[in-house]
């Protein structure tokens, strides 16, 4: 099919996710992938700096990965996860085993990051109503995404992405986040106000609140808005102390994007549940785990179903899936990648630090960059975004801001050479918008 065919038959009858069809520009056909670029029908290469929403965390058609999916296909591709096993599964977990935080020793598989959360919710209700107790607040950050299944997006109400949906949505309750940056002088006053309103928070519905669910370090889709390890660390110890259950959303930060293989690690902190998706299959198949303590399994047992986990998905722990992932977790020792990440996060630095003033509240953290540009019109919809694109696409790159926030979180394998491509571009980007 040539590539004008193709775009009339998707403009024709393609629904494209995040897009308002009615304004947006005709879809890029992409042909082929390789390493950190992906090359269109009409032969144009174009740097994928944002690891294609977050998920191939080596590059493109890594063939290792590859692989080990199609030699898997050669012996079973799925099989009902109800009543029957598999080794890719259990190889996947007794793997996951040696990386995760301590304690998180049960793994619940399902499909992408949207439905990890989702288990997690249904997970601490349950857990609760097992122990006895009727639990239904959830406590979240502001601003926080945790994905478009409506639990997950009843956590992300404030993200401001879901007005449409308010009325299958249910009621969240809702800290302040300390959002800091590079040279933030207010960050301790900003930390010591959302650790009081915990406070307060605990004291009165301590006992009524099921888990509170947080996006570790990074909060992604809400705007690359990054807390300091100690937060979450005290935010840990409060709600242990307060017996409230603490659900890490690992989909976006999980697999290295922090600098260590999970941003629980750099916090120093054990959750209750985390969820994984996204750079779980080296981003080449949906697929998710929620994986939880002992304790919370443990209250699921008994004599009748109503004590059981009532979820499941067709494909679930799908085995192509579990052998992407063995393949990508492999990678994470045979190519040295946390070695690549920081030596990524050295280039973040300095070339952020190059753009000096011109940008505002601009931090790093392992292989994510980001900065804000002061554009008269900042929001999720701002007029500027679609420019923005257009401009980094002509110049073969893929960076899709967030509103007024440009951001990088390119693939563990791009190059030196390549990711100051993208720098480039990006300081040409500065410059034009700041005089336009
Ligand atoms: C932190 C976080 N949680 C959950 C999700 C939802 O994941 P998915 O799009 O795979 O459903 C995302 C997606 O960006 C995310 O960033």
């Amino acid at each position: 099919m040539n590539a004008d065919r193709l775009i009339a038959l998707d403009r024709a009858h393609l629904w494209h996710p995040y897009t308002q069809q009615a304004t947006a520009p005709a879809p890029v056909p992409i042909a082929s992938g390789q390493g950190a670029w992906l090359q269109g029908m009409d032969g144009r290469r174009y740097l994928d700096l944002i690891a294609s929403w977050w998920v191939a965390i080596h590059g493109h058609a890594h063939p290792v990965i590859a692989r080990a999916i199609a030699e898997q296909a050669t012996q079973l591709e799925q099989v009902i996860f109800t009543g029957f096993t598999h080794e890719p599964a259990v190889r996947l977990a007794e793997e996951l085993l040696k990386y995760l935080p301590e304690g998180l020793t049960r793994f619940f598989f399902s499909d992408d990051g949207s439905t990890a959360v989702e288990v997690a919710m249904k997970m601490a209700c349950h857990y609760w109503r097992n122990a006895g107790q009727e639990r239904g607040r959830f406590l979240v950050f502001e601003k926080g995404y945790h994905g478009d299944t409506v639990g997950a997006m009843s956590a992300s109400r404030s993200s401001g992405f879901f007005e449409g949906y308010g009325r299958m949505l249910f009621a969240v309750d809702t800290l302040p986040f300390p959002a800091t940056w590079e040279g933030d002088e207010t960050v301790e006053a900003k930390e010591n106000q959302s650790l009081a309103a915990l406070d307060r928070y605990l004291e009165a519905h301590g006992t009524e609140c099921a888990a509170m669910l947080v996006e570790p370090l990074i909060q992604g889709a809400g705007g690359m808005r990054i807390c300091r390890p100690g937060f979450l660390a005290a935010v840990a110890a409060r709600l242990q102390a307060a017996g409230v259950l603490l659900i890490v959303d690992e989909v976006m930060t999980g697999f290295g994007r922090c600098g260590t293989l999970f941003a629980c690690e750099k916090a120093g902190i054990a959750p209750d549940l985390i969820c994984l998706s996204k750079g779980l299959t080296g981003g080449f198949l949906p697929m998710a785990l929620t994986v939880c303590r002992e304790k919370i399994y443990a209250a699921f047992l008994g004599a009748t179903f109503d004590r059981a986990l009532a979820h499941g998905h067709s494909f679930t722990a799908n085995a192509l899936g579990c052998a992407a992932a063995l393949a990508s977790l492999g990678l994470f020792e045979s190519e040295r990648t946390l070695e690549r990440i920081a030596a990524i996060e050295t280039v973040h630095r300095e070339r952020l630090r190059g753009l000096g003033g011109a940008v505002e509240s601009p931090r790093v953290l392992g292989v994510v960059a980001a900065f804000e540009l002061a554009l008269p019109d900042r929001g999720y919809g701002s007029s500027f975004t679609p420019r923005l694109i257009r401009f980094f696409l002509e110049r073969g790159m893929i960076i899709r801001p967030l509103g007024a926030v440009i951001y990088l979180i390119p693939p563990y394998c791009i190059s030196q050479k390549e990711l100051h491509q993208g720098w480039d571009a990006i300081h040409e980007a500065v410059d034009f918008f700041s005089n336009h």
